[in-house]
């Protein structure tokens, strides 16, 4: 359907036609950015599962191309990639390392899922199958994430054991061979399902020179903060075997987003040494209606690669967020304004079409509510407002287009530092996504949107008493499909 097409992302990635969910093998190898994911060939629900792949050279402009792994006895479902530099497993050819995946093959029939072995001597173009590696005869052993673990000079692997909301660690010195060193939970949330862990270290921002620590992020299937799918994270410390929980944790769930729509979520392996970031994308979607999105011909989308940093706050270590730098390529016909007085009138904001992204430093004022309307021409719309008495920040759907499912009319919101009735707002919008990144990546609202039809339009307003945008910048959104 035209409407379908017109509100389809340009800058954020998702494949020409048919079905995906998570983002696979997420790996860099010369020179390009490998993006796998879960996708269907045949249709545009889940099923089939196969390894999709598109490359790119900057994070922003992505290629898609032919499937990696196809569905065979077993479906592909989710797994990792490393770049095997010393060839450990004996796969690299002509002396250059083999690209090696770990995935989960899922049996139709008896529904056993196990870990399997897969390589590539071509920079991830084809693939070999070399077969099952790991197999406990369990239906519920999935998602391996592989690294090397280098103070322990091993591979380590996660998987989880998902309706036992348990994360187990493995560790082998040739990819292979698999030995369990330990399992954590369940604890902090918990629900049907863990799937998709990742664990990786960073620097303490504000902490004392070098401190480090260790972050273990799951997904959780349903139960989570903004209703169904969502991210939590962990903080602590891991020896390459096992992960303890640091002591300032207090037992409540942190999530990693606050909107519906982020999920399992990896992080890159192998980045360039002069590149210190940990940089992960997620699927911006959610279980609990996935497959009945009204886009056409794809469903399903990637978020932004996101750059995480760790931040030693008065409550603890803390994950921020921001859209990787690279994004701003993207930027074109720039505006901006100070001082700018918001009431209730509704004024519009310099920003056209369906691709843009504001930066705003707002005072909140005496006001009640700021509220950034996107309006399509049919009277549809979403709304990103801040909330100063009790210090909230939402995306408010419960207008974003014409009805699917009960779960996705709804109003997102994260608790924010008002820092003295301040807040720095950070909109990315493509089309029927937006994420949003408050005070520094703090937190993040990711949520798709849908619409009736036409062009959106963007208006701004305070209720309850005056606001004040102290800065505003804005650009437009260049497509990269369009190039
Ligand atoms: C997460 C997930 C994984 C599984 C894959 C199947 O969204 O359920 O646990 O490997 O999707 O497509």
């Amino acid at each position: 359907s035209a409407r379908a097409e017109e509100a389809r992302p340009g800058y954020h990635f998702a494949p020409a036609r048919n079905w995906n969910n998570d983002p696979n093998g997420l790996v860099y190898y010369e020179g390009e950015y490998h993006l796998f994911y879960q996708y269907n060939p045949y249709g545009d629900r889940w099923g089939h599962m196969s390894w999709g792949h598109a490359v790119s050279r900057d994070l922003v402009t992505w290629q898609e191309l032919p499937v990696a792994i196809p569905e065979t006895d077993v479906q592909a479902f989710s797994g990792g990639v490393v770049v095997d530099w010393n060839n450990t497993s004996g796969f690299g050819k002509d002396g250059r390392p083999p690209l090696v995946a770990l995935f989960t093959g899922h049996n139709t029939k008896t529904r056993i899922q196990s870990q399997y072995l897969a390589y590539s001597n071509d920079k991830g173009r084809t693939w070999t199958t070399h077969g099952k590696v790991l197999d406990i005869g369990s239906t519920e052993f999935r998602d391996p994430k592989i690294f090397w673990h280098e103070a322990t000079k091993r591979w380590v692997m996660l998987t989880v054991i998902a309706a036992e909301n348990r994360v187990l660690v493995w560790t082998s010195g040739d990819l292979k061979s698999w030995t369990m060193a330990s399992s954590f939970g369940p604890t902090g949330a918990r629900g049907k399902n863990w799937e998709c862990p990742d664990i990786f270290e960073l620097p303490i921002e504000g902490g004392k020179p070098g401190e480090k620590r260790w972050v273990l992020a799951i997904s959780l299937g349903d139960s989570s903060v903004n209703g169904g799918s969502g991210m939590q994270y962990f903080v602590g410390d891991f020896d390459g075997q096992r992960f303890t929980l640091d002591p300032s944790w207090t037992g409540d769930p942190q999530w990693l987003d606050w909107g519906a729509d982020y999920y399992a979520a990896v992080t890159y392996n192998d980045l360039p040494k002069s590149d210190p970031r940990k940089i992960a994308i997620g699927w911006a979607n959610n279980w609990r209606y996935a497959n009945l999105i009204p886009t056409y011909p794809n469903r399903g989308l990637m978020s932004l690669p996101r750059s995480l940093s760790l931040h030693k706050t008065s409550e603890g270590y803390r994950l921020y967020q921001a859209p990787v730098a690279e994004a701003e390529a993207l930027r074109r016909d720039h505006s901006s304004a100070e001082g700018l007085k918001l009431g209730e009138a509704s004024q519009p904001l310099p920003v056209k079409g369906g691709r843009a992204e504001l930066v705003i430093d707002l005072d909140t004022g005496s006001s009640q509510q700021v509220e950034i309307a996107i309006k399509d021409a049919q009277g549809y719309q979403t709304l990103v407002g801040v909330t100063a008495p009790t210090g909230e920040v939402y995306v408010d759907r419960t207008r974003s287009g014409p009805s699917f499912h009960e779960g996705f009319p709804d109003r997102h919101i994260a608790p924010v530092d008002l820092k003295g009735r301040k807040v720095k707002l950070h909109l990315f919008v493509d089309e029927s996504i937006i994420e949003l990144y408050v005070n520094d990546g703090a937190r993040t609202i990711t949520d798709r949107f849908f619409r009736g039809g036409g062009e959106l339009s963007w208006s701004v307003s305070a209720r309850g008493g005056e606001a004040t945008i102290e800065t505003l910048n804005a650009w437009t959104l260049s497509d990269p499909r369009k190039k």
